[in-house]
């Protein structure tokens, strides 16, 4: 076991993880906090997406050890985030989650993605989003709804 310490969610944390511990695992399994889901499981559909200082990653491929002195944000905490209520204002305005599923990840990457003014248009929106796949396919609405934010340009 190794000692870790983190910032999780605004709150410092330390426990001790085997060296192979995927963070996602940690979060979902030890922690309880399960916003972020296990879908592909090989870095592909962004369902398990976490910030890691800020910047989207994939928790599934991320060893939790990795995160040792860094600071990670859940869905969870970024509940309490002002950005949090826009985003999600703007995803329940253009209908654009379905099962709810791949939304905790979209929701983070899009505040990244908004934060470091990386959406000024349609195409940049869907290179963005593009390692976050949304099963029910509703993407128009994905789409519709950030390319509202993005043109507020406040940020994320
Ligand atoms: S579950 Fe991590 S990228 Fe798909
Ligand atoms: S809303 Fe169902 S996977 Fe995206």
């Amino acid at each position: 076991m190794t000692r870790i310490a983190l910032q999780l969610n605004g709150v410092r944390r330390s426990l001790d993880v085997e060296p192979r511990e995927l963070l996602l695992d940690v979060l979902r399994e030890r922690i309880g906090l399960t916003g972020a889901k296990r879908s592909c499981d090989v870095q592909v559909c962004g369902t398990c997406t976490v910030l890691v200082d800020g910047q989207p990653v994939s928790s599934c491929t991320y060893l939790a050890v990795e995160a040792d002195g860094r600071e990670v944000t859940t869905i969870e905490g970024f509940r309490e985030d002002p950005a949090f209520e826009r985003i999600a204002g703007a995803f329940t305005r253009h209908a654009a989650t379905q099962c709810g599923f791949c939304t905790p990840a979209m929701v983070l990457t899009v505040h990244a993605l908004l934060r470091d003014g990386e959406l000024t248009d349609e195409g940049s929106i869907r290179d963005g989003l593009a390692g976050n796949l949304c099963r029910c396919t509703g993407y128009r609405g994905i789409l519709d709804a950030v390319a509202e934010l993005a043109s507020e340009g406040t940020g994320g």
